[in-house]
């Protein structure tokens, strides 16, 4: 055997002997994401949209309408981190095993995007720019449910807890709207 044959031979066997110990003993996996995507819904992103919903826009109740808009620093404080909350619950939908396919990035990554621009909104005080990113949130968090919650599939019976619903100012606009168009 020649020398050259003789070291390929041998850097076949440390490579077969390198394969077998890894396919032996998997590495362990650095993320551990034993709560289903549920619990991080419910948990994480729900309240922290919600933080961030409830600080922008406006109410109408008898007594007239209510800015929405926060007049404290914990108040702005609250809208911002609700909006990191969503901003890196868009991250965490893409963890090894919660990825389901292209679509599904896109709106993860679409999340993602829309908690920072609510994030900046919010730094900024800048109200009018907090509704329209609380809106664009909202929108992601209804695409993705369309697609990937079987409840919310044509001809599919509820079950468990109902999704959100509109945020409340979203609603009223929306009544405002349609009461005009009547
Ligand atoms: C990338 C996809 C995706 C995005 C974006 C997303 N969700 Fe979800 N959400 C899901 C899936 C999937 C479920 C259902 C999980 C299950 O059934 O196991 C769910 C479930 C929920 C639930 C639980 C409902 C229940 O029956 O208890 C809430 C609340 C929720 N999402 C809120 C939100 C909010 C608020 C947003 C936007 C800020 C959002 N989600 C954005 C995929 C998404």
């Amino acid at each position: 055997m020649s020398m050259r044959r003789q070291v390929s031979v041998w850097a076949l066997g440390l490579t077969a002997a390198f394969l077998l110990t890894s396919c032996g003993k998997p590495k362990p996996s650095l993320y551990d994401t034993s709560l289903p995507v549920m619990e991080v819904m419910d948990h994480l992103i729900d309240p922290g949209a919600w933080a961030f919903w409830r600080a922008s826009g406006e109410v109408t109740e008898e007594a007239g309408t209510k800015s929405l808009t926060p007049t404290t620093e914990e108040g702005w404080l609250a809208a911002e981190n609700g909006a990191v909350a969503v901003a890196e619950g868009g991250n965490l939908m893409l963890l090894p095993g919660r990825v389901r396919d292209e679509e599904w990035i896109r709106l993860a990554k679409k999340l993602t995007q829309d908690g920072l621009e609510a994030k900046a909104a919010a730094e900024a005080k800048d109200s009018d720019r907090m509704f329209v990113a609380g809106a664009e949130m909202y929108k992601t968090c209804k695409a993705c449910h369309a697609k990937y919650v079987p409840a919310l599939q044509p001809g599919a019976e509820p079950v468990g807890a109902p999704l959100p619903d509109w945020p409340e100012d979203v609603k009223q606009k929306q009544d405002q709207f349609l009461e005009g168009k009547k």
